[in-house]
C-alpha cells in the first residue's frame, strides 16, 4: 500500500479537537486507521549506513565497500598507473566509492543481494574498463589489464559541438571524449550535467579534472534511462524491467546485452558479433572472473548481437542524450 496522503488522515485530528461525528464518519475513521496501521506496518525499514548509504531500504543490504575493496579494484584496474598510461595517478578506488554513494541509497550495487550485486559491480565497470583501455592485443598483462588508463580521448578529430541543440555550444570550448564512461557533445554535457547540478555545458574539463565527478557522471549514465518510458541499464541489469510485447519482437531482454543496448544502441547492438560489442562482453567477464564470481555468472542475453536498439540513431537522429563511442 502506498503511504498515505496527510490530508487523509486530517480528520482524526479534528477529531482530538473535540468535533462531534456521526456514526458514518466514525466508521470510515476507524477504515482509516486500519489501513493507516496497515501501511505503516508494510512499510519496509530502512538502514543506515554511515557516510556510504544513507536512509533507504537497500542501505540494509551490503553496501559496495564491504564486497568490493581496494584490493579488488586494484586487480581489476592493475596497469592503469603504468607509464605508458594516459591518466596515471588520476583513477582512485576512494573516488569510485565516494561517487557510488550517491547512487548506493537508489539501488547502485545495492539491489538483489549479493551476487546479483557483486555482478552490477562488474557489470558497470566492464563498460567503464572496455570505454578507457589502452590495452592492445600484445599489451603486457593481456589486453584486458589496461581499463582506466584513459581519462578522455587523445586525439579528438573535432569538437562534438551540435548547435541545433538546447545546449548551446560555449565559444571555445571542446566536447570531446571524457570520463570513466565518455561523454561527447555539448548536449551530453549539458543534460548530465542537470542531471548531477553541475554545470558541466560551460566547464567540460571538469570530467578531466575529478574522479569523483568522473564515476559520478558515469553512474548518473547507468541509473538514468536515455528516454522517457525506457528502461536504464540498471534496471535491465538487475531484473527491474519488463520487456514489452514490441521488447521480445526487437530481442531486447534483461541482461548484460540490454545494457549495451541502452548506453550505445545501435552503434554496438543488432550488428552481429562485432568487436566493439565482444570487447565490452570480455571486460565483464574478466572481472567476474576476478572477482571470485566467475563467468558462468555472466547471465543470460549476454549479447545483443541480434537485439534492434531501444533508441534507434536513425529514426531519432542525435537528440538523446546517448553519448557516441569512438
Ligand atoms: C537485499 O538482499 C536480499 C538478499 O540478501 C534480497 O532478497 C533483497 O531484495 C535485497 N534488497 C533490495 C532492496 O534489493
Ligand atoms: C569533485 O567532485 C565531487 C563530486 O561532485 C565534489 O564533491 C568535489 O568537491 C570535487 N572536488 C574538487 C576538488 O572540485
Ligand atoms: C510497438 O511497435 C510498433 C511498430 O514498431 C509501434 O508502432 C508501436 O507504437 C509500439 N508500441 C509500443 C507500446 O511501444
Amino acid at each position: 500500500m502506498p503511504p498515505l496522503h496527510p490530508l487523509f488522515l486530517s480528520p482524526l485530528s479534528h477529531t482530538m479537537a473535540g468535533n462531534r461525528l456521526s456514526p458514518e464518519v466514525w466508521m470510515l475513521l476507524l477504515v482509516a486507521a486500519a489501513c493507516a496501521h496497515a501501511a505503516s506496518s508494510a512499510k519496509p525499514k530502512v538502514c543506515d549506513k554511515g557516510w556510504e548509504c544513507k536512509a533507504s531500504v537497500y542501505c540494509c543490504n551490503e553496501t559496495i565497500s564491504e564486497f568490493f575493496q581496494v584490493y579488488q579494484f586494484e586487480d581489476l584496474f592493475s596497469k592503469r598507473n603504468a607509464p605508458v598510461a594516459q591518466a596515471v595517478g588520476f583513477w582512485d578506488y576512494h573516488s569510485f566509492i565516494t561517487a557510488a554513494a550517491v547512487y548506493e541509497p537508489l539501488g547502485f550495487g545495492t539491489t538483489g543481494g549479493k551476487l546479483m550485486q557483486m555482478k552490477e559491480v562488474a557489470a558497470f565497470l566492464g563498460h567503464v574498463g572496455s570505454k578507457t583501455s589502452c590495452g592492445y592485443g600484445v599489451a603486457t598483462g593481456g589486453p584486458l589489464a589496461w581499463g582506466l588508463c584513459y581519462k578522455r580521448e587523445m586525439s579528438p578529430s573535432q569538437s562534438y559541438c551540435d548547435q541545433s541543440y538546447d545546449y548551446p555550444c560555449t565559444p571555445g570550448v571542446d566536447y570531446y571524449g571524457r570520463g570513466a564512461l565518455p561523454v561527447y557533445w555539448n548536449y551530453n554535457y549539458g543534460a548530465i550535467g542537470d542531471g548531477l547540478k553541475v554545470d558541466l555545458l560551460n566547464h567540460p574539463e571538469y570530467l578531466e579534472q575529478n574522479a569523483t565527478l568522473a564515476f559520478q557522471a558515469a553512474i548518473y549514465r547507468w541509473m538514468t534511462p536515455m528516454k522517457k518510458k525506457q528502461p536504464s541499464a540498471h534496471d535491465v541489469f538487475v531484473g527491474k524491467w519488463k520487456p514489452t510485447k514490441n521488447d521480445t519482437l526487437a530481442k531486447r531482454l534483461p541482461g548484460f546485452g540490454a545494457t549495451m543496448n541502452v548506453l550505445y544502441g545501435d552503434l554496438v547492438c543488432g550488428q552481429g558479433s562485432i568487436d566493439a560489442m565482444n570487447n565490452i562482453i570480455s571486460h565483464y567477464q574478466y572481472y567476474l572472473d576476478l572477482m571470485g564470481i566467475g563467468r558462468q555468472s555472466s547471465g543470460d542475453n549476454l549479447d545483443c548481437a541480434e537485439q534492434e536498439a531501444f533508441d534507434p540513431s536513425t529514426a531519432s537522429s542525435t537528440s538523446s542524450p546517448t553519448a557516441a563511442s569512438t
